[in-house]
């Protein structure tokens, strides 16, 4: 089933997601959910409050992005947990599907060590680079209640804020079905 996608301004985007719990019964269908809205909106990564839902899950499927480290990039990330970021930042003019028509360029560390179970319950570290590691470190944030827009320089939000009340609105166009905080 195809969620409508939460703008930017909804308090659960706030939030500090909470831990899924082993044999929680709707995790296989949030997941195939999750998917299922991830690609209707054309996105690369997918985090459960993005569809409302304060749990430490996300989803992630690189293919579209026509890099060959990415092709086979499709995974569930349940209780992730980031053990460690390395290496040189480097910018790069992220989105959210979240907050629709705002892109910008955001620094991040290059590489990322990351824990977290399938669904299978089966546990994994694993070490990402490149786009790969930018898109858990982005997908990651959202489970900390933080937005790639947090990162942006006083001066960049001062020129954003009226943009970002307006996505609160609705006052924005996005080619998949949103929900409003304030509508
Ligand atoms: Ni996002």
């Amino acid at each position: 089933m195809i969620h409508p996608i939460v703008a930017y301004g909804d308090p659960v985007l706030r939030k500090v997601a909470q831990p899924v719990e082993q044999d929680a019964p709707d995790i296989r269908q949030l997941s195939e959910d999750m998917f299922e809205t991830m690609y209707d909106a054309a996105g690369v990564g997918l985090a459960a409050p993005q569809i409302g839902r304060s749990v430490r899950l996300f989803v992630v499927d690189g293919a579209p992005m026509d890099d060959e480290n990415l092709k086979d990039f499709k995974k569930v990330f349940i209780n992730p947990e980031l053990l460690g970021e390395e290496g040189k930042e480097w910018g790069y003019e992220e989105g959210c599907l979240s907050i629709p028509t705002i892109r910008a360029d955001v620094y991040r560390p290059e590489k990322v060590t990351i824990r977290y179970v399938d669904l299978d319950w089966k546990e994994h570290i694993e070490t990402y680079d490149g786009m790969a590691a930018r898109i858990i470190q982005h997908e990651y944030d959202h489970l900390e209640g933080i937005l790639f827009t947090d990162y942006l320089s006083p001066v960049k939000k001062r020129l954003l804020k009226s943009k970002l009340t307006d996505i609160s609105k609705g006052k924005v166009s996005a080619e998949y079905r949103m929900k409003f905080p304030q509508r």
